[in-house]
């Protein structure tokens, strides 16, 4: 007998709500580069390294996180789009970013709490709760809790830079609810000890994000890709959990949301940068860490609901479009440290090519420094893809690291003279 089994096509379109067509099942997910220019545009650098990825065949490009307040950055060296910086390197990124069809959307973010103390910012959060990561606290300002008109300027400001991502071409916009930034902030029980219309139950929690998608929605045309980044769970006791992700996206279904990304954690529980104590423990469970959950999520959305964290090789990528056990597949796989290492990726598995990704495990006992290490190695290739050059998987962690720490501290400086600077009103 001849049974057909179900192949999941990563190479076919998906529509989406809003109409529009992305080419393949493939998204590169938001890697923060803090590689901007002085000014705090995307320059050369950003265009060449988006370049790539549209090259290699990636059906969408989700941006590293693009921030809509000069005041709050989640690092130096990170983009700004607001009504004073100018347009036309958008335009120019965005031209890099799109080739053949493909999409690219910006993800665009309020870092809330989870801001350096070093780049000179005043937080602002739902609640007075400052990062508690023991020994590493200090590097992080105690915020000052918003108030109703901060929060009204925050949402004002998410359709901004929407409306201006637009404007320069970008095809759509990611909203970051996850990772412990503002939006994630307000979901949390363990940020959020608001007592008025912002805080207290879940659908208080959830009024920030409910009503930055509409505001984003109001400035911007209907074909024109809406989506949210959400956390699957906060990974911390008495924090946002699985179930409130579930009754999140069910308020999510009720919006013209295009697409929902789930992933996980945040700085005080990074469980989007590892395995988390969730999946069922067979290999792709391991591999892609979040997927149990976004089968779970996939059978309440309305959206497509994509999955990011841990995916390297294919056959993971592939079983991730699949149903299983009566759940439905996702409908799209999130690629993000692997697209530094191989940012042909994905004609490289069109071609049916056996890839092996290999991204280097750092193996220290300080697990602080560890995790710095493995993200100090992932934008080491970010940078060499910016300049035209190969990626190095074998370069030295330590020596990633050390350059890193030298680059993030010109990067302070210049922000720090840039945002002293007055700026004029462009868009
Ligand atoms: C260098 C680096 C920067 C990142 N920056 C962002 C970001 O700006 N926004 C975001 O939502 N996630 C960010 N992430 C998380 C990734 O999007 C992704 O969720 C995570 O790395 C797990 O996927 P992976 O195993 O494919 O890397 C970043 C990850 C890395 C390694």
């Amino acid at each position: 007998m001849n049974i057909a089994i179900p192949t999941a096509s990563l190479f076919a379109p998906l529509t989406l709500p809003n109409g529009a067509v992305i080419s393949n099942r493939i998204a590169k997910a938001a890697m923060e580069e803090n590689m901007a220019d002085s000014n705090q545009l995307p320059g050369e650098a950003l265009r060449r390294l988006y370049a790539s990825w549209a090259d290699g065949g990636v059906g969408l490009i989700l941006s590293g996180n693009v921030m809509i307040d000069p005041a709050a950055l989640t690092g130096p060296g990170g983009v700004v789009l607001d009504e004073r910086q100018p347009i036309e390197p958008f335009r120019a990124w965005a031209r890099a970013a799109i080739k053949d069809g493909g999409q690219a959307w910006l993800q665009i973010n309020h870092p809330g709490r989870q801001v350096f103390a070093a780049m000179g910012q005043q937080a602002v959060a739902p609640s007075a709760i400052g990062v508690d990561l023991g020994a590493y606290s200090h590097l992080f300002p105690v915020p000052r809790a918003l108030d109703e008109a901060g929060i009204a300027a925050i949402v004002a400001r998410f359709a901004t830079t929407a409306r201006l991502a637009e404007a320069a071409g970008f095809s759509g916009v990611q909203i970051h609810a996850a990772h412990g930034y503002l939006i994630s902030q307000f979901l949390s029980p363990l940020t959020n000890r608001r007592t008025d219309a912002w805080g207290g139950e879940l659908q208080n929690r959830a009024r920030i994000l409910l009503d930055v998608v509409k505001a984003v929605r109001a400035v911007v045309s209907p074909g024109f890709a809406v989506a949210v980044k959400l956390n699957s769970a906060d990974f911390q006791k008495g924090g946002f959990a699985a179930s409130d992700a579930v009754q999140v996206v069910r308020w999510l279904n009720e919006l013209p949301v295009d697409l929902v990304e789930l992933s996980g954690g945040s700085y005080e529980s990074p469980a989007m940068q590892g395995s988390p104590q969730v999946g069922s423990g067979s290999t792709a469970a391991r591999e892609a860490y979040f997927l149990d959950f976004a089968r779970d999520l996939s059978a309440v959305a309305r959206m497509p609901v994509m999955v990011t964290g841990g995916i390297r090789r294919r056959a993971v990528a592939e079983q991730a479009l699949l149903p299983s056990e009566g759940r439905p597949g996702v409908a799209m796989v999130g690629i993000a440290s692997a697209f530094a290492f191989e940012p042909d990726l994905p004609v490289r598995w069109k071609r049916n090519e056996a890839l092996e990704i290999v991204i280097p495990s750092v193996g220290w006992r300080n697990k602080a420094y560890a995790s710095l290490a493995k993200m100090a190695l992932v934008k080491l290739q970010l940078r060499r893809l910016g300049k035209g050059q190969q990626p190095k998987p074998n370069a030295s962690p330590l020596l990633a690291l050390i350059r890193q720490q030298i680059i993030t501290r010109r990067r302070t400086r210049l922000y720090r003279a840039w945002v002293a600077r007055p700026r004029g009103i462009h868009g």
